[in-house]
């Protein structure tokens, strides 16, 4: 029997996963990490930090498994995405790494929007300058911090600082590259017109590969600190959202995600590259060598009811708490909530939407308020459904549905009514560092394709099927559509 490794660096934690050639996951070891906000708007990290805690998440899931980690036939990575390391000539960390969540690169994004062109930026790199992803961090160190970008030679991405450690490779993976606006996304390659148009190094960038294919092998260095075997294969992985992907089997156009966690995320594959115009839809490469993926990323999702049940109702359980919203009517009896606590991505890019109760009445209860949350998360989900719809869902599709927030039944039905098709639940749970654990398998011949593994390994169990609810939510779904640019102007003078 041989073994395969997925590592996931988040921004809680880094994460290592072992499963057999079967699929099966035997170890699951996770090490937390720090996370600094030095000033308002900044979110940065160490990159040694994440080394550090994937040492002993490597060497604590192979002690776990109870094998020796020369039974590890090759690796994959995983994790946050958009985050900018930088390195000087000899491979040292110039500078905290600046990450995905990170909101200081405004004037940045709209120098880069102005210096490539709106319409042109969003057809090759599939995306709107936005102020997470890695470009405009480039530019920022490059107006705010010279002496640090007079001394870069290379930028990755957080997961290929860990791939670098090691292999000593610079490189990265197609899906992850996407999330840096420097990606010809069409092309699945580094874009020429938009280095050129920022005049960034080219030279800075590392080298870029399919999800299952070998990017380096394990360092002897390395083989030393983790027990891992010198010259163990690692393969390209995928950024969180399209690894995440793999481990659900959304791997083929008629079947999309949908992940309920503190943000909420819709992936729908795609077999041709293809963007939304106005660019409200990220569209990236997936990690499936020849297919791209739209995805719709909702920023506070179950973080919407986490903060509602902190905020409101501390001191009972969410099963409790939700129970109440169940004798509450579709619609909530007329109140809406907007689920825009943090800004919005999608359909709304934008950083200063806020949060509201909309249409509060002396006879809204608790259960009221707490429906209208659940309720306005579901329609901030659909709205990612519309805009596929408007560049094209397949006739037929299945959704699968996973993470926190897809665990209560009250909500997942709420989600299906509102989104108007069935949900099927899946067999794993865990998401990026499964994935990218299959595509090192792949990438090794353990079966041929990414689909043919998905399908071996991956299997859905139950679900939750539309109900007569359906046709109400279809009729309020309009007023919901309403609310953001009914209060957009209002929502920017409060900023
Ligand atoms: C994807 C995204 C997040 C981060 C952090 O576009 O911003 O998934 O990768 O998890």
């Amino acid at each position: 029997m041989s073994y395969f490794m997925g590592l996931d660096i988040s921004t809680t934690s880094a994460k290592a996963l072992i499963m057999d050639d079967a699929g099966k996951v035997i170890a699951v070891k996770g090490s937390p990490q720090p996370i600094s906000q030095p000033k308002p708007l900044w979110s940065e990290q160490n990159p040694q930090d994440w080394w550090d805690g994937m040492v002993v998440a490597i060497k604590g899931a192979i002690a776990e498994a109870g094998i020796s980690g020369s039974d590890i036939a090759a690796l994959g990575l995983t994790g946050q995405m958009h985050g900018l390391v930088m390195l000087g000539a000899d491979g040292q960390v110039l500078r905290p790494s600046i990450l995905w969540n990170d909101q200081r690169t405004q004037a940045q994004c709209d120098a880069m929007t102005e210096a490539v062109g709106f319409e042109r930026l969003i057809e090759l790199t599939g995306n709107r300058a936005l102020t997470g992803f890695t470009a405009p961090k480039i530019l920022w160190v490059r107006d705010n911090e010279p002496d640090v970008y007079a001394r870069c030679e290379h930028i990755l991405l957080p997961k290929d600082y860990i791939r670098y450690e090691l292999t000593g490779e610079y490189a990265t993976d197609l899906a992850g590259a996407s999330g840096t606006s420097l990606l010809d996304v069409a092309n699945r390659q580094w874009s020429q017109t938009v280095i050129d148009a920022l005049d960034i190094p080219a030279s800075w960038l590392p080298k870029v590969h399919e999800g299952p294919q070998v990017t380096g092998t394990i360092s002897a260095r390395t083989a030393e600190l983790t027990g891992l075997k010198a010259g163990t294969p690692v393969v390209g992985g995928g950024g969180d959202q399209a690894a995440g992907a793999v481990g659900m089997g959304c791997v083929q156009p008629d079947i999309i995600g949908l992940t309920v966690g503190t943000s909420g995320v819709v992936f729908a594959p795609l077999a041709e590259y293809a963007y939304e115009p106005e660019g409200r839809l990220h569209a990236f490469c997936h990690a499936v060598p020849g297919q791209w993926h739209f995805m719709g990323v909702m920023l506070s999702a179950a973080g919407s009811l986490q903060w509602y049940k902190d905020t409101f109702a501390p001191d009972m359980g969410f099963d409790a708490l939700l129970q109440e919203s169940v004798d509450v009517p579709a619609g909530s009896d007329g109140l809406y909530f907007l689920p825009y606590l943090t800004g919005e991505r999608t359909p709304h890019p934008d950083p200063l939407a806020r949060g509201a109760f909309v249409g509060m009445t002396t006879r809204h209860t608790r259960g009221h308020m707490t429906r209208a949350v659940l309720e306005g998360v579901a329609y901030g989900l659909k709205d990612s459904f519309t805009l596929i719809d408007r560049v094209g869902l397949p006739e037929q599709f299945e959704v699968r549905i996973s993470g926190g927030g897809a665990k209560s039944a009250i909500w997942q039905q709420i989600i299906c009514d509102v989104i108007g098709a069935p949900l099927a639940n899946i067999s794993t749970t865990e998401g990026g560092a499964y994935g990218s654990a299959i595509l090192a398998a792949v990438g090794q011949g353990v079966y041929p394709t990414v689909q043919e593994a998905c399908k071996a390994f991956i299997q859905t169990e139950g679900g939750t099927q539309t109900s007569a609810d359906t046709s109400v939510y279809a009729e309020k779904y309009g007023i919901y559509q309403e609310l953001y640019p009914t209060l957009k102007d209002v929502f920017h003078k409060l900023s």
